[in-house]
C-alpha cells in the first residue's frame, strides 16, 4: 500500500535525541511491516544502551531549563503541539493505519484523541497547586509545594501508537519534566511523526527524546539509570511487573497501565439495544486490541437470548479487511503470532464445550493476521478466555442469575482496569458501582476514554492514573516546607 501524505516530512525513520534526527551508533536498522499485507514499510534506527544513556543525559540537562520557564509558556507550547497535530490529522492517520492496521476512520479518531491530551495538559499546566496546612504549633508554618519528578522514561504500546505517547508526554511536559520515550517496535513511525510535530511546535531540544531499537538494552538502561526518576509504561501485566522490579533498584516512581479482563454486564432491566451497541463498540474497537475491550460478557438469564440475538446480528454487519478500505470496520491483528494466540483461545474454549455462533467467512482471502469477529456461547469458567486477556475480536458470553452473582463473577479475576454494566435502576447503579473492584466503570456506556477522566486500574491492571488532574499529579513530587521561628 502506497500512502500519499500532504507533508512527507512527517515520515521519519531515525531516532530523535537532543533535537537531532540520528541513526543508531551501529548504523543498524530493523524493518516495520504493514500488518494487513505483511509488506515492509521501511527500516528504522536500531538503537541500544549507548544512545539511551546519551538521551537520558540530554534530557537531564534540558530539564534544568524546562522546569524554570513558566507554566504558561510550557502550556503555550503544548497548545501549539495540539494545533500542529490537528492540522495533520489526515497524514498521521494514514501513517497509523499503515503500521498498525486499524481502519482509517478509527485511526483519525485516535489522532484526535491523542491530540486532546496535548490540549488538556496545555490548560492544566497552569493549575498545579500546593497547600498551606494548619501547623502543629504557632511558631511554625507548614507549606507543600509541587515540583516535577525530573526525567521520565515512557514506554508505549503498539495498539495506540499516537495516543499513548501524547497521554504520557503531555502531562510530563506540563509538570516540568523531560522525557525519553521508547515506542513499540511494531509502530515507531506514528511516534516519530508526532515527535516531529512537537519539534515544529517549538518544544526545545532535549525535552522530548524518542528512540527505537533493542528492547532489552533500551529498557535495561531506562530502568537502571539513576537519572531517570520515573517510568510510565503501558503494556502487558507480565512486562509491567518486570519493569517495576527493575525500577526498584533506583527507587523510581512508576505508572503502570497494564492488562485487563473487562466484564460487560447486562442486567435484566437494561436497554438491550443500547447494550448491544455498547458491546460492539467496546469489543471490536481496534479489532479487540485495547486493554479496556470487553473480555467477558455476563448476561442475566432472562435477557440472555434477546441480547445474544441482537449482538449476533450486529456482529454480522462488521466488515473485516485492510484499514485503508473505507467500508472496513475491523482491521488485522498486529502480527501473525497475535492472531494465532487468539485462535488458540477460541480452540481451547471450543474443545471444552463452547459453541461458536459465527464462522470465518468474513476473513476469506485475507492474510493470517486477520481473525473473524466471533461470538462464543455455552461458556464456563474452566476455559482460558475466562481468565486471560483475549486482545482480539472474540466475545465469550456467560450467564448469571442475580446481582450478587454478577458482581462476584466480574471480580473473579486478578485484573481490575475497566468494567461495563447496563441497567436502568439507580439503586443498582450505586450498589454495583461500589461492589466492583475496577478503576474505570462504563455505566450504560461502551466507550470510556477522554482526557478529562482518570484512566487506570487496580489489582494487577496497574497503578497510577493518566489524563485528568490526577494524571498530572503522577509527574509531580510533593515537597514539604516546615518553617520554624515565626515570631508571635
Ligand atoms: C489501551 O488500550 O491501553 C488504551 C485504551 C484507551 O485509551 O481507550
Amino acid at each position: 500500500m502506497e500512502i500519499s501524505l500532504s507533508d512527507s516530512g512527517l515520515l521519519k525513520y531515525q531516532a530523535y535525541i537532543g533535537g537531532q534526527w540520528i541513526d543508531a551508533d551501529s548504523g543498524d536498522t530493523f524493518d516495520v511491516t504493514n500488518p494487513a499485507t505483511s509488506q515492509v514499510i521501511g527500516s528504522v534506527a536500531r538503537c541500544g544502551a549507548g544512545e539511551t544513556r546519551r538521551a537520558i543525559d540530554i534530557a537531564e540537562g534540558a530539564q534544568q531549563t524546562w522546569c524554570q520557564i513558566t507554566a504558561k509558556e510550557r502550556g503555550d507550547m503544548l497548545r501549539e503541539w495540539f494545533q500542529q497535530i490537528m492540522a495533520h490529522v489526515e497524514d498521521l492517520a494514514q501513517i497509523l493505519t499503515l503500521e498498525q492496521g486499524k481502519p482509517l476512520a478509527e485511526a483519525k479518531g485516535e489522532i484526535i484523541y491523542g491530540a486532546s491530551y496535548a490540549e488538556w495538559f496545555a490548560e492544566e499546566a497552569k493549575r498545579i497547586y500546593g497547600d498551606v496546612i494548619a501547623p502543629p504549633s504557632n511558631d511554625k508554618r507548614v507549606v507543600c509545594i509541587k515540583q516535577p519528578v525530573g526525567v521520565v522514561a515512557c514506554i508505549t504500546p503498539w495498539n495506540f501508537p499516537n495516543a499513548m505517547l501524547t497521554r504520557k508526554i503531555a502531562p510530563a511536559l506540563a509538570a516540568g519534566c523531560t522525557v525519553v520515550c521508547k515506542p513499540a517496535e511494531a509502530t515507531p513511525l506514528s511516534a516519530f511523526a508526532v515527535t516531529e510535530l512537537a519539534r515544529r511546535a517549538g518544544i526545545p531540544d532535549g525535552v522530548i527524546n524518542v528512540l527505537t531499537g533493542v528492547t532489552e538494552e533500551i529498557g535495561q538502561e531506562l530502568t537502571s539509570n539513576s537519572k531517570v526518576r520515573k517510568l510510565s509504561f503501558t503494556g502487558s501485566t507480565a512486562v509491567g511487573k518486570r519493569l517495576m522490579a527493575d525500577c526498584a533498584g533506583t527507587m523510581k516512581r512508576t505508572s503502570m497501565e497494564l492488562g485487563g479482563n473487562a466484564p460487560f454486564i447486562v442486567f435484566d432491566d437494561a436497554d438491550i439495544e443500547a447494550a448491544v451497541q455498547g458491546a460492539v463498540l467496546s469489543k471490536y474497537r481496534n479489532a479487540g486490541q485495547t486493554c479496556v475491550c470487553a473480555n467477558r460478557f455476563l448476561v442475566q438469564d432472562s435477557v440472555y437470548d434477546d441480547f445474544v440475538a441482537g449482538f449476533k446480528a450486529a456482529v454480522a454487519g462488521l466488515k473485516v479487511g485492510d484499514g485503508f478500505d473505507e467500508s472496513v470496520t475491523v482491521g488485522p491483528l498486529i502480527h501473525e503470532a497475535a492472531a494465532q494466540g487468539v485462535r488458540d483461545l477460541v480452540q481451547d474454549a471450543v474443545s471444552k464445550g463452547a459453541k461458536l455462533l459465527t464462522d470465518d467467512s468474513s476473513i476469506e482471502g485475507l492474510t493470517n493476521t486477520f481473525v473473524a469477529p466471533s461470538i462464543l456461547v455455552n461458556m464456563d469458567r474452566s476455559m482460558r478466555v475466562y481468565t486471560e486477556e483475549i486482545f482480539g475480536p472474540v466475545a465469550p458470553i456467560y450467564r448469571f442469575t442475580d446481582e450478587q452473582e454478577a458482581i462476584a463473577m466480574a471480580n473473579d479475576t486478578n485484573y481490575g482496569l475497566a468494567c461495563y454494566f447496563y441497567t436502568r435502576d439507580v439503586g443498582r447503579i450505586w450498589r454495583v458501582s461500589e461492589g466492583l473492584d475496577y478503576g474505570i466503570l462504563g455505566i450504560n456506556e461502551g466507550i470510556l476514554s477522554n482526557p478529562s477522566a482518570p484512566f487506570g486500574g487496580v489489582k494487577e491492571s496497574g497503578q497510577g492514573r493518566e489524563g485528568s488532574k490526577y494524571g498530572l499529579d503522577d509527574y509531580l513530587e510533593i515537597k514539604y516546607l516546615c518553617m520554624g521561628g515565626i515570631d508571635q
